[in-house]
């Protein structure tokens, strides 16, 4: 299993500080694998504090130019120089929010393998697009664009599954509609890439009280949002996880 911990846009770097040295007292076996995403500013300070531990660290986003006139953005050149092992891609606030597109995620992504940082896909229908009966085709869709002519070879890619009407909000998808979905985003990267391994995280209010129920087949780990905001939370998650 992997576990993320995206802190999207909290915690201050005196924050990060305090939570990561917190984090690193807990002693978690090497099975799981486990990452933070914290904001830019906060990466560095997790570099220096996760360097030589079994936690990895890796960003929220970035642009997909190496660098230039483009102001405000952050380049994957400068992630690898942080030592960011991932990078979230098409995050549903990066899509909604800030109207991300695929072909956007693609470019991203292309950028981020470029320069061996490990893209982290984020897929998701909205609650509309659910109770219409497109979520399997809305995936599809976003899938078939983000992933297209990406060079896989065989490494493992990972990506993450957030209903988006389950992001923040409490209401966590069922079992079966999370099976559903992971089968099918495995099944579809696998046609379009047959020699890559595809890792799926389910992500969308996932709290130690319910990641049992929801860690169902083709489910490869957790991103957490909320719940990765306390050290308590996000470690029993993780030990859940073990
Ligand atoms: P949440 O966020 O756990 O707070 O729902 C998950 C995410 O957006 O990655």
């Amino acid at each position: 299993m992997l576990v993320i911990g995206n802190w999207k846009m909290n915690k201050t770097v005196a924050e990060a500080r305090v939570f990561i040295k917190e984090l690193l007292r807990e002693r978690f076996d090497k099975k799981c694998s486990v990452g933070i995403v914290p904001s830019f500013v906060a990466l560095h300070i997790a570099g220096e504090l996760l360097e030589g531990t079994p936690i990895g660290f890796g960003a929220q986003n970035c642009y997909f130019e190496d660098q230039g006139a483009f102001t405000g953005e952050v380049s994957p050149l400068m992630l690898k120089d942080l030592g960011c092992k991932w990078c979230l891609v098409g995050h549903s606030e990066r899509r909604h929010i800030f109207g991300e597109t695929d072909e956007l995620v693609r470019r991203k992504a292309v950028a981020l393998l470029r320069h061996e940082i490990r893209p982290i896909v984020c897929v998701g229908e909205t609650l509309e697009q659910r109770n219409s009966g497109k979520a399997i085709s809305i995936l599809s869709a976003q899938l078939s664009r983000a992933l297209e002519s990406l060079d896989l070879g065989n490494e493992e890619f990972v990506l993450a599954y957030e209903p988006v009407w389950a992001i923040g909000t409490g209401m966590v998808a069922k079992p079966p509609q999370i099976e559903e979905a992971h089968n099918f985003i495995i099944e579809h990267c696998k046609r379009m890439h047959p020699k890559a391994n595809f890792r799926v995280l389910y992500g969308g209010s996932v709290t130690p009280e319910n990641c049992k129920e929801i860690a169902v087949n083709g489910v490869g780990g957790f991103l957490v949002g909320g719940a990765s905001l306390s050290v308590e939370k996000f470690s029993s998650i993780i030990r859940f996880c073990i």
